[in-house]
C-alpha cells in the first residue's frame, strides 16, 4: 500500500478527531482521552480512554470483515490512530437491543436486562441540537434520509452485526446488551457499517456478576472507565 499522510483536520467530534489524508478515499481517525455523556452535557479528560477505543473498535471491526460485513475499516495505525474509507454518511442512527436497558428500559418502565424477543431496532436522527430523535421509516422515507429499499439494507446489516457480536461476545462470558451503528456509502456506492465499535457506544455485561463493562459506568459513575475497557480487550485478546 502506498504510504498515506495525515491531512488537514476535518472535524472534531465527541471522541474522535477526524482528518484528511492524502487519499482523497482515505479519512485518519484520532482517537481522543475523552467521555461524554447526555449529548455531551458531562464530559471527562480520561487518560489512556483513546488507546481502548482504538484497540477494541479495530478488533471489532477486523472480526466483521473476516464475517463478510462490508465496513469502512483499512487498519490500525497506531495506539490512538486507525485508518477508515471516506464516505458519505447517513443522518440516521441504529440502535440494536437484545435485553431492556438505558432509554429503552425508562420509556416503556420494564425490568433491567429484560430479553427482546424479536431484538428491537430503533432509528434516531443524527442532530445534537435536537438531541437525536427518534425516527419510524415514514418519516424517514418523508424527511428524505432514507427509501423502503435502504432502510431494509440499514436492517439487514444492523441485525448481521448483531448476530456476530453477541456469538463474540458470548465466547468470553458477555451478553451484548444494546448498540448503536452508523452507516455510510463510498464512492462506489456501498453501503459500509462505519464509526466506531467499542464500549463508547455499545452496552456489555458480565453473565456472572452482571457488572456493566461499558460506559455507563461513567454515565452513572459507578466505576472507572479505563477499567472496565481493559477488561473488554483483554477478553478479546483470548479468543
Ligand atoms: O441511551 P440508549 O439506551 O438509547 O442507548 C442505546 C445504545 O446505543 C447504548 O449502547 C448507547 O451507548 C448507544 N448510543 C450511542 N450513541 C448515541 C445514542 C446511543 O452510542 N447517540
Amino acid at each position: 500500500m502506498v504510504k498515506i499522510e495525515q491531512g488537514d483536520l476535518l472535524i472534531t467530534g465527541k471522541a474522535k478527531a477526524v482528518y484528511a489524508t492524502s487519499d482523497p478515499e482515505v479519512i485518519w481517525l484520532h482517537h481522543l482521552d475523552q467521555a461524554t455523556a447526555l449529548n455531551g452535557k458531562k464530559k471527562s479528560k480520561i487518560v489512556g480512554k483513546a488507546y481502548y477505543t482504538n484497540a477494541i473498535s479495530s478488533f471489532l471491526f477486523t472480526y466483521l470483515s473476516q464475517h463478510h460485513v462490508p465496513n469502512h475499516f483499512i487498519q490500525q495505525l497506531s495506539d490512538t490512530d486507525s485508518l477508515v474509507k471516506r464516505l458519505e454518511m447517513i443522518k440516521v442512527e441504529i440502535v440494536t437491543r437484545n435485553f431492556a436497558a438505558g432509554s429503552f428500559q425508562r420509556k416503556y418502565d420494564v425490568p433491567q436486562m429484560q430479553p427482546l424477543k424479536p431484538i428491537v431496532q430503533e432509528f434516531y436522527l443524527k442532530n445534537d441540537a435536537l438531541d437525536d430523535p427518534s425516527l419510524n421509516a415514514s418519516q424517514m422515507i418523508a424527511l428524505g434520509l432514507a427509501n423502503e429499499t435502504e432502510i431494509q439494507a440499514f436492517q439487514q446489516i444492523a441485525q448481521q452485526v448483531n448476530t456476530h457480536l453477541v456469538e463474540l461476545f458470548d465466547q468470553i462470558g458477555i451478553d451484548l446488551v444494546d448498540f448503536k451503528i452508523e452507516l455510510g456509502y463510498d464512492a462506489q456506492h456501498n453501503l459500509l457499517l462505519a464509526d466506531e465499535l467499542s464500549p463508547d457506544n455499545m452496552r456489555l455485561v458480565d453473565r456472572q456478576t452482571h457488572q456493566s463493562l461499558d460506559k455507563d459506568v461513567f454515565r452513572q459513575n459507578t466505576g472507572d472507565l479505563t477499567t472496565v475497557y481493559a477488561e473488554i480487550l483483554d477478553r478479546l485478546k483470548t479468543i
